[in-house]
């Protein structure tokens, strides 16, 4: 991860621990030359620097345009709402009394020069990936951790991730004194029993999970 985008990954508010974001950008790297990365869950772009700065190297080694998708609503998780442990009062919309993250997203990415390579996709994830048609070389889960946004990411997703692609999902806690379920009840162990994904990679709350069998678009039950 260059130093200069790393410094803007730093100071973009969310929720992507560094070294986790480390781990995001090297498996990045090594599937963008195969297809698009697409991130569930921009939130102000965090994660998206680390993506989109291993886009930007890939752009720069093979001479071919790497781009990341990051789907978002920009109107906050559940657990980001006014009264949550996640909430941030300086993302609400005055006007709508809603969160609104798309405005910072939008200034984080420009800052890192990473406008070419992190598409934002404006809109629920259900609704987007139900015209989705796209293979995936890596897919990010990093939406609603609530029980039924985690499952309608799974299922709405995860069989996008093409043959030898990636599955990274965040904030996967095995132990529930460590955190919230559904990341790892509603994804990573459908996943895993799907018999479709083998764990390849860990760091922190970040799994990362390749496709074995199968081909993109291929039902995984
Ligand atoms: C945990 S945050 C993402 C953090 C981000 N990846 C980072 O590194 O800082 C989850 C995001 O998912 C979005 N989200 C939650 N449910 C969604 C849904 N059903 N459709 C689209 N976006 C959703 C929220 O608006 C929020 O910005």
């Amino acid at each position: 991860m260059p130093s200069d985008l790393l410094d803007h990954a730093r100071r973009a508010k969310g929720f992507m621990p560094e070294d986790e974001g480390a781990l995001l950008h090297r498996v990045a790297l090594e599937r963008l030359p195969h297809g698009p990365v697409l991130e569930v869950g921009t939130y102000c772009g965090k994660s998206g620097i680390y993506l989109g700065a291993a886009a930007q190297q890939v752009t720069r080694d093979t001479g071919t345009t790497a781009v990341v998708f990051t789907v978002d609503h920009h109107r906050g998780s559940e657990e980001n709402q006014a009264g949550w442990e996640h909430h941030d009062a300086s993302v609400v919309d005055p006007e709508f009394g809603l969160m609104d993250t798309l405005g910072q997203f939008r200034k984080n990415i420009a800052r890192a020069g990473l406008e070419d390579h992190v598409i934002a996709v404006v809109g629920r994830s259900t609704t987007v990936a139900a015209h989705w048609r796209t293979p995936l070389s890596l897919l990010f889960i990093d939406g609603g951790h609530g029980e039924e946004p985690a499952r309608d990411d799974y299922r709405g997703w995860a069989h996008w991730v093409g043959s030898g692609g990636f599955l990274a999902i965040h904030d996967v806690f095995p132990d529930p004194a460590d955190g919230g379920r559904p990341p790892y009840e509603q994804i990573y162990l459908p996943a895993l029993a799907s018999g479709a994904f083998t764990e390849v990679a860990h760091q922190g709350s970040l799994r990362v999970l390749r496709r074995d069998s199968g081909a993109a678009g291929d039902p995984l039950d």
